[in-house]
């Protein structure tokens, strides 16, 4: 079976996508250098520490291991830190990428899956979001994405390198056998925030604007579950194995839960009357962030399992519960 290279693999999505890999039989070697990730999270194949900065440590890995393919989550992933330290994101996310792009080039790597975010569109104009959406960023986190984005399609042009870019919506849950999921620090994504609150580790969660055009006021978001996630990774890279083209998906239900459904839906599964506390807007969020995946479900078969919020939290309650 092929070598699959995953970078970021022992952080959150890229931990599922590797256990998955090794499931269907291929061989991981995930290199990471643990800065948000764990060692622990590595449930399968080598884990090789070592930067993305680090041209030779990436020579000696492609030369080891001979991949016939990469699927790079390696990125820092806050949206505020990006806007605060955005040179931070333009070299991690940017020029890191570049990096392992010619690394990959050097040693005739060729096929690419990376993962891109919802954040590429910015404000968008039409709900759901198509790929063909303008790329409108309005974040260096969203910036550096779109810009790899742009170096994927001229490498592919130069033919150096067929990719596929996936742009994750709302990434939630966990391994349905409870043994990894979202582990970041700082948190800040809604799910796992509320869970905490639920726990007793956060004294409540905090709800950013009650007064959006939507049907409850609070902001609509697109929550995909990470094994679904995982399933397009899977087919992107069959995809590209199989010599099939190169292009961006969205990855999305088609339709979105409002920070209070998600809430509501927390306070169910926990059975803990989670505090809630309303807050201002926070600039820079759209009202409603929903994919429309026709595109996944078209070029690459991909048929959604879970497309279930209290399947998605339970799975996330599950983890949650054993981190106190
Ligand atoms: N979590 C989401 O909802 C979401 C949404 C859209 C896109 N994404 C993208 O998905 C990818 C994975 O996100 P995640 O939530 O699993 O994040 P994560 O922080 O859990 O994982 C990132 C991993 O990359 C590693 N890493 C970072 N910089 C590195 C470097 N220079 N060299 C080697 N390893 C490095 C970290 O140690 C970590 O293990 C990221 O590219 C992120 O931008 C995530």
């Amino acid at each position: 079976m092929d070598t699959v290279l995953v970078t970021g693999g022992a952080g959150y999505i890229g931990s599922h996508v590797v256990k998955n890999l090794a499931a269907e039989g291929y061989r991981v070697v995930v290199f990471d250098n643990l800065s948000t990730g764990f060692r622990d999270s590595v449930l399968a194949g080598d884990l090789v520490v070592g930067d993305l900065a680090d041209s030779a440590a990436l020579d000696e890995l492609l030369r080891t291991f001979r991949p016939a393919a990469v699927m790079h989550f390696a990125a820092n992933i806050e949206v505020g830190e990006s806007v605060r330290d955005p040179l931070k994101y333009y070299r991690n996310n940017a020029a890191n990428t570049v990096n392992l792009l010619a690394a990959l080039a050097r040693e005739g790597v060729r096929k690419c899956i990376f993962s891109s975010t919802a954040a590429v569109y910015g404000i968008p104009d039409t709900i759901p979001i198509r790929e063909s959406e303008p790329i409108r960023p309005i974040n260096p986190y969203g910036q550096a994405k779109a810009f790899v984005e742009k170096v994927l399609e001229d490498c592919s042009r130069s033919g150096d390198i067929d990719y596929v870019s996936l742009r994750y919506f709302n990434a939630s849950g966990a391994d349905p056998q409870g043994r990894i999921g979202e582990r970041h620090t700082p948190e800040s994504h809604l799910i796992p925030l509320t869970l905490k609150a639920a726990r007793g580790a956060r004294r409540n969660i905090t709800v950013f604007g009650s007064d959006y055009a939507t049907p409850d006021g609070t902001c609509v978001r697109d929550y995909i579950h990470v094994e679904d996630l995982s399933s397009a990774h899977l087919l992107a890279l069959e995809h590209l194995l199989q010599g099939g083209e190169s292009g961006a998906f969205n990855c999305g239900y088609g339709h979105g839960y409002s920070v209070s459904e998600v809430i509501e839906t927390a306070k169910r599964v926990t059975g803990v009357e989670i505090p809630v506390e309303l807050s201002g807007r926070r600039p820079g969020d759209p009202p409603v962030l929903v994919a429309d995946s026709t595109g996944l479900q078209q070029a690459l078969h991909w048929k959604p399992r879970h497309d279930d919020l209290e399947f998605i939290v339970r799975t996330a309650w599950e983890w949650e519960r054993k981190q106190s």
